[in-house]
């Protein structure tokens, strides 16, 4: 496996890749990682002849009241996941390189679609922007045939399929499944800061997924009686920014489900901001 710090010697070793037609799939990571990150890592590997791996703990997509600092960087032991999943390069880059500092001026940003307004866009502002931002960088630096996004994330994959679409970037999303720990709780980076009690309590958002899909399952459509099923399964959390049923495409709220939707839950367990979804499939 070959680690590359340089913005130049990534794009070189892509390039050459691309010159002897082998495809690449680029799986852009901030670290710290699980089995949801290794799953991407498997499916660009079963669908690509390379997989690049990235981790960049991106500054501009977190808040100043937010956890960069906090945000775990167990570097070793990722590089150590990610030569046993087969990964032939990793990209570390440093925040100098990829934010060089330009003395009064600011730097030049993506705008996202409208996709990035509701939900996380209301609760972390300028989160899409740094998003979109870095994941362009990103493709730039290591330019790839495919790029590997988890529906985890459910409006990060929507605000990247836009700008792909929209800017006519010539890498090809592939969304890829939530992958959850045997009792539901949906993986992520986050979950190692939630104590034993609070782990317990963060099955709830999973529950309410759960109880939400049921339903709709057995035929309830009434958007705002399917939220007060989320609303009542969350209790045990101690805040949340938002439960709904959403349009799957645009976001936005509809009364009646009348095409496919989406469940999305922004919760706090202690301090521990969680986020999870289901997609609910009309037939
Ligand atoms: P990060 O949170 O490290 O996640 C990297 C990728 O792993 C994202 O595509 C995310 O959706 C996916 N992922 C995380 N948990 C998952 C799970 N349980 N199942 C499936 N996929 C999962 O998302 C980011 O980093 C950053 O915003 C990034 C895109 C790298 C830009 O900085």
């Amino acid at each position: 496996m070959q680690t590359f710090s340089t913005i130049d010697s990534m794009r070189t070793w892509c390039r050459q890749q691309s010159l002897e037609q082998r495809t690449i799939g680029l799986v852009p990571t901030m670290g710290a990682l699980h089995d949801g990150h290794l799953f991407l890592v498997e499916a660009a590997k079963q669908r690509c002849d390379h997989c690049v791996t990235s981790i960049f703990v991106n500054p501009t997509q977190f808040a100043a009241h937010e956890d960069l600092d906090l945000y775990p960087r167990p570097l070793d032991e990722d590089l150590a996941k990610l030569e046993r999943a087969g990964v032939e390069a990793v990209f570390l880059p440093s925040a100098e390189e990829m934010y060089p500092q330009q003395e009064g001026q600011t730097a030049t940003t993506v705008q996202p679609s409208s996709v990035a307004l509701p939900l996380e866009g209301v609760h972390r502002p300028e989160h899409f922007v740094g998003v979109a931002t870095v994941v362009l960088k990103l493709f730039q630096a290591a330019p790839s045939d495919f790029a590997f996004f988890g529906r985890k994330d459910f409006q990060q994959l929507c605000v990247i399929e836009h700008m792909v679409r929209d800017l006519n970037l010539p890498t090809r999303i592939v969304p890829c499944e939530i992958v959850r720990e045997p009792d539901g709780l949906a993986m992520s980076s986050r979950n190692r800061y939630l104590s034993e009690g609070e782990r317990e309590r963060a099955l709830c958002l999973s529950r309410s997924l759960n109880k939400v899909e049921h339903a709709f399952r057995e035929g309830e459509r009434d958007t705002k009686r399917l939220e007060s099923i989320l609303a009542a399964h969350l209790s045990d959390c101690d805040s949340v920014d938002y439960a709904v049923v959403v349009d799957r495409e645009s976001l936005l709220p509809m009364p009646q489900v009348m095409q496919n939707a989406v469940a999305l839950i922004a919760a706090r367990i202690g301090s521990t901001r969680l986020i999870d979804n289901r997609e609910l499939q009309v037939d």
